[in-house]
């Protein structure tokens, strides 16, 4: 939900901001905009152009500029459509005052009316527009001294930088909930929403709590939170690494991200998994006997995030034998909350930043229940929100649509169910050493699968579909979220409607929507449902509609009841959610691709949703 960077330091900024910007679009891609302090502060050059980056780079022209400190913005709009006056940078009136923000200005309405009474002229729809006139006119000659008085006059979550004409050399930002984060060089300095805006440049950051305001000039960082300021906040470097932002060689990222599965899922297992099947979670922040004793588990989590959770559910019911209440985190927050002691909560975000996710761990630690995330983002708020943390370690992942991470996420709930199986003795150790041999198999399986001729004919058979106007996914057991992610897939990248539906439920409601030829995508994998499974491919059947079966390898029946059939490689049932989702990951990218859409950027979404 919008991207911003800000530079201060020696070196012209201007293709900094771009190529930072570039890394950032994933945060949101209507709109971008870059202001550079000329001329030693005599003046703000400002350029802001509708569409993504490559159109405002196209915007910003070729000619180099000597400025050395600069902002950079990209725009997921939620305040004003989208329009050159709604994209940021926003400007005071005298054009002395650059702001770039994430986030939302919850009171900006009667604040907007309260500087218009004072005469302001708005130039654009935005919430933004009020913090560049606000902190116009609370300069006494101090920028930092400015922004600290306009955070008392705001309400909302937010991040934002702000640069002055007549401080150049400085930015100064604010966040509350949204991230904000200050990348330390050799003599410059950053601001950025996240890190990979600044990896090119710098490993060393410096993280920013919410409530914060923080002052950067080329050599120093001064923090303030309430107790006056602080210069000495302390750099943690970075292990990220940089090649997860370039393609690497593969026409999208989305691709490149979903053949990167096998390397998410080994490097998510990597130490953690022992040789007698012990399952170590070094930062959950419960001991054994604590974990033993916890009765109830909530996951809490957004899109994919939740459908990875809710074959956790699966995952933990059945190997440790504790119930687990699944939810999204939309709801989830608004709910009585009967969250307690005892009660482990689990936030999956793999960005880290949600704020709907944010929110229900948030409920449910204020009722003294353990909170742990579950995300692939290190010094994300998710982490500084909970008791614990579980990592997958997938990379970054810039692709919209969310691969590596959700099955990297079902791993890393296998591990702790697995362990939780062990410390509630709901598993014996000959079982759970079994498991944990299926465990380390699937990386190995998911690779060989993509190394195979099946991707190819997953294409060949998604582009006889390709033009369908609907898709009906069913599935039964944990067949039912791989429905329902494979659904969200297809629908996120390729515009097309679908429904994913429960098997089971076929026949109370959607059933109406088939006529001959309808396709049906249905999730027959082996396992004790599969005679169900294979009982609605008839009824499917029986109306005319074309089934398109995701089946385990080796199986020799489905091929009597299916129109085509994806394979997947053969794993315990439980497990197929890994194995599963990937055919049906390729089958909604190459669908998209054949109509010719641009997966990485679906229109209207955002990687990272930071707003409600
Ligand atoms: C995934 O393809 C989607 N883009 C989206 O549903 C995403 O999973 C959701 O917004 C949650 O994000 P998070 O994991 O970063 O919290």
């Amino acid at each position: 939900m919008c991207g911003i960077i800000g530079y201060v330091g020696s070196r012209s900024c201007k293709e900094l901001i771009l190529t930072g910007l570039e890394r950032l679009e994933y945060r949101g891609y209507d709109s971008a905009g870059i202001a550079l302090l000329e001329g030693g502060g005599s003046h703000l050059e400002l350029v802001r152009a509708i569409g993504n980056l490559a159109v405002l780079r196209e915007a910003v022209g070729e000619n180099s500029s000597p400025a050395t400190t600069g902002l950079g913005h990209t725009r997921w709009a939620t305040h004003g459509g989208v329009t050159v006056a709604n994209a940021h940078p926003q400007v005071d009136a005298e054009g002395r005052v650059a702001v770039v923000m994430n986030g939302i200005i919850e009171n900006y309405m009667s604040l907007r009316s309260e500087l218009a009474g004072q005469g302001v002229a708005f130039r654009s729809e935005t919430d933004t527009e009020v913090l560049p006139h606000l902190i116009a006119q609370e300069y006494r000659g101090d920028l930092a001294e400015a922004v600290r008085r306009v955070t008392e006059r705001i309400q909302g979550h937010y991040a934002f930088v702000a640069m002055h004409c007549d401080e150049p050399g400085r930015l100064v930002g604010a966040r509350k909930e949204c991230p904000l984060m200050v990348g330390v060089g050799d003599g410059e300095r950053f601001l950025a929403s996240a890190i990979p805006a600044f990896l090119r440049h710098t490993r060393d950051v410096q993280l920013l709590e919410s409530g914060e305001v923080v002052s950067i000039d080329a050599s120093s960082t001064t923090i303030w939170n309430g107790h006056g300021p602080e210069a000495d906040r302390p750099v943690t470097r970075v292990l990220m690494d940089e090649d997860s932002a370039e393609k690497g060689g593969h026409e999208t990222f989305m691709l490149k991200e979903i053949h990167e599965q096998p390397t998410a899922l080994w490097d998510t297992l990597g130490d953690r998994l022992g040789a007698d099947g012990s399952v170590d979670l070094e930062a959950l922040g419960l001991d054994d006997a604590s974990l033993a004793r916890v009765e109830r588990i909530h996951i809490v989590a957004c899109g994919t995030s939740f459908h990875a959770g809710l074959v956790g559910r699966y995952l933990i019911e059945d190997w440790a034998r504790v119930p687990v209440h699944c939810e999204v985190a939309s709801e989830y927050r608004y709910r009585t909350c009967l969250a307690g002691p005892g009660d482990l909560i689990i936030g999956i975000t793999q960005s880290g930043e949600t704020a709907d996710t944010l929110a229900a761990m948030r409920v449910a630690r204020e009722r003294g229940a353990h909170v742990v995330a579950l995300t692939n983002i290190m010094g994300s708020q998710a982490t500084r929100d909970s008791d614990g943390v579980i990592f997958t370690r997938a990379g970054l992942e810039i692709g919209v649509a969310a691969t590596k991470t959700h099955t990297a996420q079902v791993m890393a709930l296998a591990l702790l169910a697995l362990k939780l199986g062990r410390l509630k003795w709901a598993l014996t150790s000959v079982g759970a050493l079994e498991l944990a041999e299926d465990l380390r198999r699937l990386p190995d399986l998911v690779q060989a699968y993509l190394h195979s001729a099946e991707p190819a004919r997953v294409y060949e058979v998604a582009g006889r579909y390709a033009s369908c106007p609907f898709f009906l996914y069913l599935g039964r057991h944990v067949g039912v979220p791989v429905c329902f992610e494979g659904a969200l897939k297809l629908k996120e990248i390729s515009y097309i409607p679908t429904e994913a539906y429960p098997a089971g439920e076929m026949k109370h409601g959607p059933i109406a929507l088939l006529e001959p030829g309808s396709p049906v995508v249905v999730v027959a994998t082996d396992g004790h449902v599969f005679d169900k499974v294979v009982s609605n491919i008839q009824e499917v059947k029986a109306r005319g509609a074309a089934v398109i079966a995701v089946a385990t390898e080796g199986n020799e029946e489905i091929g009597h009841h299916a129109d085509d059939v994806l394979w997947c490689p053969r794993t315990p049932s439980i497990l197929t959610p890994v194995t599963a989702i990937v055919p049906l990951q390729l089958f909604a990218y190459a669908i998209a691709r054949a109509n010719g859409l641009n997966v990485d950027q679906p229109r209207n979404l955002a990687k990272t949703v930071t707003v409600e």
